[in-house]
């Protein structure tokens, strides 16, 4: 549905995006994780057609975003990261008048524009005009003209910022239900909400794609880590940690009582267990805790991204 292939932008001298492919398919949600500035926005305005590549090329449902665009943006709703929307005009009028322009038969107009108010929780502001709604509701009226036309591509760059925890939930339900029939571009420095909603993440940094991959097999490193509690001598604990073979490395954790603390990284799990029991039972020392660590993709994304700069 969505192609992307050595895709690089020039901003003048500037390299925004440097060389990016990937693919989309038909009814997945795409995640885009970066830090500020790693081009997230840049990437998601070539594929609405708001300015061509520098180098690279991106097609959407079938047609160049650059050769075709007007057959791009017919299938696509997008929700840029800062909403422009016209001021005076009453919220309830804008979405039906983006219905039109985006070619809803006339006598469907009403129609859509309705469901989509009623999908986005905007009710109580249908009367009201657009530039004396609150932030969140403007967010809403966002999205809400994305979806209008219910197009095949959905391109939502930080669809839940400013949103009420109640709002954040009834936004991603929404998104999750989209699934299947639609396909969706996602970009968003909630690192749950990537999780939560995508079957795929692809994490950019500077312009570069680092990663691409389920988020379940980006945190599925998790059985590497572990806690330990040790009641036992500190400094010969450390000594012992140190020499057993499959354990990569470990840093001391808070302590309690008599039992100090360890988080060990494995290598070799496998090896490295097994060390640590016959360590304790050698010592006579007394094994109060031992868990695996989650690995968050909080920890992944931080170790993605600073392994790129070091
Ligand atoms: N019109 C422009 N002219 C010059 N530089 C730009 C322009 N638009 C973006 N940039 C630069 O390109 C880089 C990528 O910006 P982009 O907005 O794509 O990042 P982002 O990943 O969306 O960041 P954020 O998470 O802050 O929204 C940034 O360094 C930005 O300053
Ligand atoms: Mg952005």
């Amino acid at each position: 549905m969505i192609e992307v292939e050595n895709l690089t932008k020039d901003y003048g001298e500037f390299r925004a995006i440097d060389n990016i492919s990937f693919t989309v398919e038909k009814g997945e949600i795409l995640g885009f994780l970066g830090p500020n500035g790693a081009g997230k926005t840049t990437v998601m305005r070539i594929l609405t057609c708001f300015f061509p590549p520098t180098e690279g090329k991106a097609v959407v449902a079938g047609f160049n975003c650059f050769e075709d665009s007007l057959n791009v943006r017919k299938r696509i709703g997008y929700l840029p990261q800062r909403v422009p929307l016209y001021e005076d005009m009453k919220v309830s009028d804008y979405l039906r008048f983006v219905a039109a322009i985006k070619g809803t038969p006339a006598k469907e107009v009403n129609r859509k524009a309705a469901k989509v108010m009623d999908d986005c929780g905007l009710g109580d502001v249908s009367g009201k005009l657009i530039s004396t709604i609150s932030g969140g509701y403007r967010q809403r009226v966002g999205i809400a003209q994305a979806l209008v036309n219910d197009p095949e591509v959905l391109i939502l760059d930080e669809p839940t910022v400013g949103l009420d925890p109640k709002q954040i939930k009834e936004i991603r339900n929404l998104i999750k239900d989209l699934a299947g029939k639609h396909t969706v571009i996602l970009s968003t420095h909630i690192l749950p909400e990537v999780s939560i909603l995508c079957g795929r993440v692809i994490i950019i940094n500077k312009g570069k794609l680092v990663a691409v991959d389920r988020p379940e097999n980006l945190t599925s490193e998790s059985s590497r880590r572990m806690f330990l509690r040790i009641n036992g001598n500190a400094q010969m604990i450390e000594r012992e940690l140190a020499g057993i073979s499959g354990i990569k490395e470990f840093e001391t954790a808070q302590a309690s009582g008599e039992a100090n603390g360890y988080i060990v990284v494995f290598d070799d799990e496998k090896r490295g267990r097994p060390g640590i029991q016959s360590m304790i039972e050698k010592n006579n020392w007394e094994l109060m805790e031992m868990r695996p660590l989650e690995t968050s993709l909080e920890d992944i994304f931080i170790k993605l991204v600073t392994k790129e700069e070091a």
